[in-house]
């Protein structure tokens, strides 16, 4: 998918993931919170990775080991970290990471964690202007209507740059300006480095800021670039809990209008679904309002999903209905199936074709054949049941005995009576019947009625 990049020298990407965020008012480090159901960490990081660098060097401080953990698990060993103990600003952030980079006729991309929603496309181009343009910097900005919060881009008469002022070091007529600063960076590493060495945390904050680089880079000569780009959406940093739900919003947003235009799926309230950007579902399939899919899901053509429901990484195949509140987790669905309403089906439950499973049934860790019914209030676990097997309402397969699991075997055409008790390890022959409120605790040959607590074979069927 990710071509290579014009960039003639090699390129090395940090990524800035230090900070806690104090804006978040929260324990955990802000690259970790969640967008779509990936950390904010990891949307950066498939960028960064689509830009086949030399290097991925994450910044990290707060949560270090967490923060670490992301990062590989998008972009595995491609990823290096160093860690700045003390956050006392972007620029300092950077300057930990000068012992691997100062000495390289290398780009040094620079990104922050918490701006996740840059598109690969426009680094590419950020990339390309910086080498066209031959400057030691070039500095991605967007206009913005609320330019509130970020960085402002000063520049002189002639409409060229001349620095970066934060807001809050800002005056009121600096403020005016509705050109940002995005926090995204490409630079020649050695000036980068050399210019490091002369911030000086003279600021509101007393932090050493990454944003006073470019200047100085011009005050020795060298040349810095500004990168406009028009899609201000991609640049958004999350700093608060309010604008990471407004981008919640954002990115379920374009994943639904995404499953409409391009899949041919109904959304009955699209302003009441909720799907990951990783969610398929097939042409045709009708979602109903509060329904939530998460994860890598798959859902088939011409289902029927109604309120209420949740589907975390399943399967679901063609033409399956999923009645309202029930919860898929994990788990495969087969085409034609009917589960719900308030059906829960966990870690790795499967139905094949035809399987119909109603109200109040729980099914964990097993398997239910062609065919085969579980309507009313079921416990089915660690079970493999039959093709056309029948479990009556209030069935449990009484798996746990206090310290093991143990496995329970339906065969093919049983008719399992209202509320039996299957104690596992246990198995029940083809074609038997169990008689209502039988406890099995041994198993049944094929072709029996068993009944009775303890079950009891009362006659042979053929
Ligand atoms: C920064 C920019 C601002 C820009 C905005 C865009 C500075 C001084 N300001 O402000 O001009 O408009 O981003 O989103 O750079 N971090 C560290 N170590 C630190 C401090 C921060 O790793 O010591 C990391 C944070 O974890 C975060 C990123 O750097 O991922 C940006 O830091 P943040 O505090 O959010 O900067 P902003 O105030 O958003
Ligand atoms: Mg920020």
């Amino acid at each position: 998918m990710s071509e290579k990049t014009t960039s003639s020298k090699p390129l090395n990407i940090l990524i800035m993931a230090a900070g806690l965020g104090t804006r978040m008012k929260s324990n955990r480090a802000k690259v970790l919170h969640e967008l779509g159901g990936l950390p904010l960490i990891a949307h950066v990081s498939r960028a960064a990775q689509a830009l086949e660098p030399r290097s991925i060097i994450a910044i990290v401080g707060h949560q270090a080991e967490q923060v670490e953990q992301a990062v590989i698990a998008e972009v595995g060993e491609l990823a290096s970290f160093v860690i700045q103990a003390k956050q006392r600003g972007t620029g300092d952030a950077v300057e930990s990471a000068r012992n691997l980079l100062e000495d390289s006729d290398s780009l040094v991309l620079v990104l922050s964690g918490d701006v996740p929603m840059i598109k690969v496309e426009t680094l590419k181009n950020l990339i390309e202007h910086h080498e066209d343009s031959g400057a030691a910097c070039t500095i991605l900005s967007v206009r913005l209507e609320n330019p509130t919060g970020y960085g402002r881009i000063i520049r002189d008469e002639n409409e060229s740059f001349q620095k970066i002022v934060e807001q809050r070091d800002a005056s009121e007529e600096e403020r005016q300006g509705k050109e940002i600063n995005s926090g995204i960076y490409c630079f020649e590493a050695k000036e980068l480095f050399r210019a490091l060495r002369k911030v000086e945390p003279k600021n509101d904050q007393g932090e050493y800021y990454l944003t006073d680089v470019p200047e100085i880079i011009m005050a020795s000569g060298g040349k810095v670039s500004v990168f406009v780009h028009n899609d201000a959406r991609e640049v958004y940093g999350v700093n608060s809990r309010a604008e990471l739900a407004e981008f919640e919003n954002l990115v379920r947003r374009n994943a639904i209008r995404r499953l409409m235009i391009d899949g041919g799926v109904t959304f009955i309230d699209p302003s009441h679904s909720y799907v990951s950007a990783e969610a398929q579902i097939g042409r045709d399939s009708v979602i109903h309002p509060n329904v939530t899919v998460e994860g890598k899901s798959i859902i088939g053509e011409n289902c029927v999903i109604r309120s209420g429901v949740r589907i975390t990484n399943s399967r679901l195949g063609d033409n399956v209905v999923v009645k309202d509140h029930s919860v898929i987790i994990d788990s495969e669905v087969g085409a034609n199936c009917s589960v719900g309403p308030f059906a829960h089906l966990r870690m790795n439950a499967l139905l094949e074709e035809k399987v119909a499973v109603g109200n109040f049934v729980e099914i964990k860790k097993s398997r239910l054949k062609r065919g085969t019914k579980a309507m009313h209030l079921t416990y089915l676990g660690d079970a493999t049941i039959g093709e056309r097997t029948n479990i009556g309402a209030g069935t449990v397969t009484c798996n746990y005995d206090g310290t093991h699991k143990h496995e329970t075997i339906i065969e093919d055409d049983v008719k399992v009576g209202s509320d039996t008790m299957l104690v596992a390890p246990v198995r029940v022959g083809a074609r038997s019947v169990t008689g209502a409120g039988s406890v099995v605790t041994r198993d049944v040959p094929p072709d029996s009625l068993v009944a009775g607590v303890p079950a009891e074979v009362k006659k042979k069927l053929k």
